[in-house]
């Protein structure tokens, strides 16, 4: 049997800064780690999150940070030209902490217990129990961990140790445990995950491939059965194996069955099957005692209730790539419209919920592309999930290139965890290697060619692809791999290779197919133009750069440019736009002001750009006719205004004036530079005999702001509010950016944003602690009278407290020789308290108001065995290992308890034992708090800004969101949820 667990909520987590100097973890003795590693470890600090979790998003932007990285404080690195004071070191946010307690019921009797994690960025270490388990590097790819032995009936503890300071990419990357984490409960005969390997044809012949592992002393003989179950759950089709698995060892198996005429996975119908496998078994060697019992009573294998093992979602379909027609799907002819991906999103970073990353696949789908190239790292589990429902075609991508164990390790992790996804089409080995040193080296080619055989060892059934932007090379890593990856098909046009490597101008795809007949072409990368939502001018000042995606990047074409390139020639099977959604990060041109990139056919929030619009009337067969960016500028401003449609004439005016028209050929758009004057710009165009009209007006003064659903355009799920600021009429004013202030009851926000790359307002805001001082303590040692007692600071630069730590116990065994508790006859016994002493007592009290608002007390520092009470109330109490951290040695955080304040009088005791009340006590100051709400607030950019939402566990059905801007009439939405 197999359980799955959900573990994402309840985490807590801090950053290692925040845990205590020389916290970290000691790897002294096996499960003695130490700091948030350790079993106990005082959580008040800890702030609890739900995975998927991103603090990289949550730390407001910041000038000096990193723009490559969307500027976030994560890493230490500051550009030195960034940093007027010439301090090139930030604080950092690189090293954060998650803790979960997972309690672990007896009778649940697992044999084997995993734990695993879909991803983690980056570099972490898990432990349990204080026990170091093993460490990760990937930010990228998903790892299981066998805790079997370390975790015990009742409360037990992880911990993750995440370090994002080195990056993998050039982009923004996250930090944390951003992907799901789960705990999976297996017999002692299990398959483990990625094991199983299910190969449909497109005849219904299927093999499903798999390794049954034992963790029992005993053999274990079974019958293993796969049952295929269609969309509804009905059993298609079965096998069964007899099997027998030798005493903690494996047993590979393999099992046959036909589908008959089964409903083929296509773009258009994503038909999905799975594949159950159970045992048929004799059970456990050594049941546990309610097994036995009801197993008492079954006669043979084939009575026995039948074990869960594993389930594998999978489709039939068909991929073949043609060297002169591209790419067929089920036989049928199917050019790649593809888009690349990073995978972070406005206001989530990279910590994306599945609704999300399916809403980004769903407006894709929407825009009309029929694949994305996951860059450059492997998909989330949850994206390719959506890829297989959507029907969207995948390419996915290792990060780390190469033949080297880490290279190879990340490899497997991908292709074994997601080959059975019927949307991955392509394994791709890399991206843009450097050309001189690796892509086109005899090095490269080798370094390629050993992943290429392990990926095919792995997956047999798909091709291989690199990312190759060294034009027409056919040496090094492209002469490995089964489909040739182009990056910008101009680089073919611009670069081409001489016999001794050398780049040389010449050479075009026209020319390379006619030289290699029997190679597929595939444009991995296209496009990379620079485009924002709504600029209808140029305005290089602000970061902002024409809508019409004129501009490009080096090697970069206009989308009209790309898309007719490809869309003319067969022998190309398609291309992937770079990029089809903007991401944090990557600000070119600007990396002195902006801090996300703009090459996106959709903005960072979700919103269309001119291009969605574009590749839409190229690639739909709706009717698509619309005019861009809006009609809100200023008097005179010469404006650039595209029309994008799929009619076969257009023609525009303006207040009732022609101004241009224009007869579209397939995959054409229509430009025109017009001086603005207010009114009325209209569209109209003729599509197979109909009559398509659309309409800008230019805004009068901004009067209130417009609320309306961000919802996904495929499910209707609601994911958040989009805020417009309108006129009265409701035209939206697209030149009148504010600042708009958000809330919400039924729910919580997320995240905001607003599709600007220059933009350096937080996307997130978290409570804000606010503390108060308690003064007043007075102190009662061993019984004797009440005294004041002024709390000592901590020394600010060593962080040391003389109260009788180690040192200066050892000091008074020295000074006080015969003292009998620190000698015996002839040796001098040094010996600190163990917190079994608890033979003295003192009393530390505060009587203090409050409003009846505080949730918590901090202490900066307790020096003693401790009990703390709030109004009589127990709200904490120190842990044995305290003691074994003297202040000398180790400075531990503040530790906050939470406790239930009184209006008016309240009283908080500290009780203190050890063998000597002159040590103990309240060091370095007590202070209540409390923790505000934040006020969500972002700025519009061309009239717009979102607010993503996520329902609280409440069971509240509906959100009521309310939105306002100084000046504005403000706006409340309620949305089904
Ligand atoms: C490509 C690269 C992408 C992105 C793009 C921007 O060369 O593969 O990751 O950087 O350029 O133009």
């Amino acid at each position: 049997m197999i359980r799955k667990i959900d573990l994402d909520r309840n985490w807590l987590f801090l950053f290692d800064r925040d845990s205590g100097e020389f916290a970290s973890f000691g790897l002294r003795k096996c499960g003695a780690a130490t700091g948030p590693a350790a079993v106990f470890y005082h959580e008040g600090l800890m702030r609890r999150v739900d995975v998927p979790h991103d603090w990289g998003v949550e730390l407001a932007p910041d000038r000096r940070a990193n723009t490559e990285a969307g500027a976030r404080p994560i890493s230490p690195f500051v550009p030195a030209d960034r940093s007027p004071d010439g301090d090139t070191h930030l604080p950092t946010y690189a090293v954060g902490w998650y803790r979960r307690h997972i309690p672990l019921d007896d009778s649940d009797r697992p044999r084997r217990v995993l734990l695993e994690f879909e991803g983690v960025f980056r570099d972490y270490i898990l432990f349990v129990n204080g026990v170091y388990i093993d460490r990760h590097a990937s930010g990228y790819t998903a790892a299981v961990f066998d805790v079997t032995e370390v975790m015990r009936p009742g409360d037990n503890v992880v911990a993750v140790r995440v370090d994002a300071s080195q990056p993998e990419g050039w982009w923004y990357e996250g930090a944390g445990i951003y992907r799901h984490v789960r705990m999976i409960l297996t017999d002692e005969v299990y398959i483990p995950c990625g094991a199983t390997f299910v190969k449909a044809r497109v005849s219904g012949a299927v093999t499903v491939e798999t390794t049954v592992y034992s963790a029992s002393d005993a053999e274990r003989k079974m019958t293993l059965r796969c049952r295929v179950l269609d969309a509804a759950g009905a059993c298609v089709a079965s096998a069964d194996a007899a099997l027998s698995v030798p005493p903690r060892g494996t047993a590979p198996c393999a099992l046959s069955c036909t589908v008959p005429a089964p409903r083929l996975w296509s773009v258009d119908d994503p038909a999905l099957y799975r594949a159950v496998l159970e045992a048929l078994t004799d059970g456990p060697s050594d049941p546990a005692p309610e097994e036995k019992q009801a197993r008492t009573s079954s006669a043979s294998a084939e009575e026995s209730e039948p074990l869960l093992l594993d389930e594998t979602v999978f489709g039939f379909r068909e991929v073949v790539f043609d060297p002169d027609r591209g790419m067929f799907l089920n036989g049928r002819h199917l050019k790649l419209r593809g888009a690349c991906l990073h995978q972070d999103f406005g206001g989530f970073g990279v910590a994306l919920p599945a609704s999300v990353a399916a809403y980004k696949i769903h407006l894709l789908k929407t825009m009309g592309v029929n694949a994305v190239r996951s860059s450059h790292h492997p998909a989330s589990d949850d994206l390719l999930r959506a890829c297989d429902e959507a029907g969207m075609l995948v390419i996915d991508e290792t990060r780390l290139f190469g033949a080297s164990p880490e290279a190879l390790r990340q490899l497997d992790d991908m292709v074994t965890r997601h080959r059975n996804h019927p949307s991955i089409i392509l394994w791709s080995l890399g991206n843009e290697e450097y050309v001189e040193q690796v892509q086109s080296t005899d090095a490269g080619e080798r370094m390629a060619a050993v992943a290429y055989r392990r990926l095919k060892a792995l997956d047999d059934t798909r091709p291989v692809t690199f990312g190759a932007n060294n034009g027409s090379a056919d040496g090094g890593v492209n002469a490995v791999v089964d489909v040739r990856g182009f990056n910008y098909v101009r680089n073919v046009e611009r670069l081409t290779v001489d016999s001794e490597g050398r780049h040389v101008p010449g050479g075009h795809a026209d020319r390379y197919h006619a030289e290699h007949p029997a190679a597929v072409m595939l444009g991995t990368e296209e496009g990379s133009h620079f485009l924002c939502r709504g600029a209808g001018i140029d305005d290089f000042a602000h970061g902002r750069v024409l809508g019409t995606g004129e501009h490009t990047a080096m090697g970069g074409s206009t989308p009209d440019g790309w898309v007719r390139f490809y869309e003319a020639r067969d022998y190309l099977a398609g291309a992937f736009m770079w990029s089809g959604i903007d991401y944090l990060g990557e600000p070119a041109p600007f990396t002195d002001r902006n801090l996300s990139s703009s090459f996106g056919a959709i903005d960072l929030v979700g919103i269309p750009k001119h291009t969605f619009h574009y590749y839409r009337s190229c690639w739909t067969d709706e009717p698509v006719l619309e005019i861009l960016p809006h009609w809100d500028f200023c008097p005179g401003e010469r404006v650039r205004v595209a029309v994008y449609s799929n009619c076969e004439h257009i023609a525009l005016t303006l207040n009732g004036r022609p101004v241009g028209e224009k007869t579209l050929a397939p995959f054409d758009c229509a430009r025109f530079d017009l001086d603005f004057e207010p009114g009325v710009l209209e569209a109209v165009g003729e599509r197979r005999g109909e009559t398509l009209r659309a309409r800008l007006q230019t805004p009068k003064a901004a009067a209130k702001l417009l609320l309306t659903p961000v919802a996904d355009p495929v499910t209707g799920e609601v994911l958040g509010v989009d805020a417009a600021v309108a006129d009265a009429d409701g035209v939206v004013c697209a030149r009148s950016d504010r600042p708009v202030t958000f809330s919400v009851e039924g729910g919580r926000i997320v995240g905001v944003g607003n599709g600007d790359p220059a933009c350096f307002e937080p996307d997130k805001y978290l409570p804000r602690v606010v503390t108060r001082p308690l003064d007043g303590w007075r102190v009662s040692r061993g019984g004797g009278p009440s005294e004041p007692y002024p709390v000592p600071p901590i020394d600010d630069r060593t962080g040391v407290v003389d109260h009788g730590g180690v040192d200066s116990v050892f000091k008074r065994a020295i000074d006080e020789p015969r003292n009998p508790r620190y000698e015996d006859e002839h040796r001098l016994v040094w010996q600190f308290s163990t917190g079994e002493e608890k033979t003295l007592e003192a009393t530390f009290e505060a009587v203090f108001d409050d409003d009846g608002d505080s949730t918590f007390v901090e202490f900066e520092r307790l020096f003693g065995a401790f009990e703390v009470f709030l109004n009589g109330v127990l709200i904490g109490r120190s842990f044995p290992v305290d003691h074994f951290h003297p202040g000398t040695l180790y400075r531990p955080a503040p530790y906050r308890f939470a406790g239930r304040f009184v209006r008016g009088e309240n009283r908080l005791t500290v009780v203190m034992r050890g063998p000597d009340t002159r040590q103990m006590g309240v060091y370095g100051g007590v202070r209540t708090g409390r923790e505000e709400p934040p006020v969500w607030r972002r700025s519009t950019f061309f009239g717009h800004a979102r607010a993503f939402l996520l329902p609280d566990a409440d069971g509240a059905t509906a959100y009521t969101v309310t939105a306002a801007a100084e000046g504005l009439t403000p706006a409340r939405l309620t949305l089904p949820r």
